[in-house]
C-alpha cells in the first residue's frame, strides 16, 4: 500500500479536524496581518482554518484525496479563502518567493527544508512544529525514529533565518509539566543586521 493510500485509511474514518497546533495559538501575534499562507501536509486542515480565520488566504497541500476532501467540505460551509490542493509535497515543494507564512506540523521531511526556506517572500515567516526523538510519551508520533527530530535540529534546519520563537525541552526537569515530545520554531526570512 502506498504511503499516501494509508494515510486516506486514516482520514476515511476520522471525524473531524482538531484544534490548531500550539506553535500557533502561542505565536499568533507573529503571523502576517494579510497576504497568502501555506499549510503544508495539511492533513484535516485545523491549522488552515485557524489561518484563514486570521485573514491570509490559504493554500493548503496534502498527498492524501480523502483528508483534502474533508478540507474542501468545511471551508465550503464557512466561506473562507483556502484552496485545498492533493499534492505529494516531496516532488513538488513550494516555488520560491511565494508566502508570506508558511506552517508545517507533525510532518518531516527534510529534504525539502531548504525550498520551505526559500518559498518565504521577503518578511515571511515560517512556523514549525513536530516530534522529538527525545520524548517523554513516544506512544504519539512517528515510530520510525528518521521522522523524529534530533535535539535542537529545527534551529539547525533553519539557520539561515532570523529566530523569533524556539522552544524544545525534551525530558529536562519535571517531565510531568510544560511542552513535551515536540519542538517548535517561529522564523523570519529578514536581512540579518
Ligand atoms: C501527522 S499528519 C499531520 C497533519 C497536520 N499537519 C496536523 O498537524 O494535524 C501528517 C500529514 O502529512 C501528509 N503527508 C505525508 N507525506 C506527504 C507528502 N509527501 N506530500 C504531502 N502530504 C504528505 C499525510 O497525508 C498527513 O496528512
Amino acid at each position: 500500500m502506498k504511503d499516501a493510500d494509508r494515510w486516506d485509511e486514516r482520514y476515511r474514518t476520522a471525524k473531524s479536524s482538531v484544534n490548531p497546533a500550539q506553535v500557533l495559538l502561542e505565536n499568533r501575534h507573529l503571523l502576517p496581518q494579510r497576504g497568502r499562507a501555506l499549510d503544508l501536509a495539511c492533513g484535516l486542515g485545523a491549522n488552515t482554518l485557524f489561518l484563514a480565520e486570521q485573514g491570509l488566504h490559504v493554500s493548503a497541500w496534502d498527498f492524501s484525496s480523502v483528508a483534502i476532501e474533508k478540507l474542501r467540505a468545511a471551508v465550503r460551509v464557512r466561506k473562507l479563502p483556502v484552496i485545498p490542493e492533493v499534492r505529494d509535497v516531496t516532488s513538488q515543494p513550494p516555488e520560491p518567493n511565494s508566502f508570506d507564512a508558511i506552517v508545517v506540523t507533525r510532518f518531516l521531511d527534510r529534504s525539502i527544508i531548504p525550498h520551505l526556506i526559500a518559498a518565504l517572500l521577503p518578511g515571511g515567516v515560517i512556523f514549525y512544529q513536530t516530534f522529538l526523538l527525545e520524548a517523554v510519551d513516544k506512544t504519539i508520533g512517528p515510530k520510525d525514529p528518521v521522522f523524529r527530530l534530533a535535539q535542537n535540529e529545527l534551529l539547525e534546519l533553519f539557520g539561515p533565518l532570523r529566530l523569533l520563537f524556539y522552544r524544545e525541552e525534551g525530558r529536562a526537569g519535571d517531565i510531568s509539566q510544560g511542552f513535551r515530545n515536540e519542538a517548535m520554531l517561529v522564523a523570519r526570512n529578514s536581512p540579518r543586521g
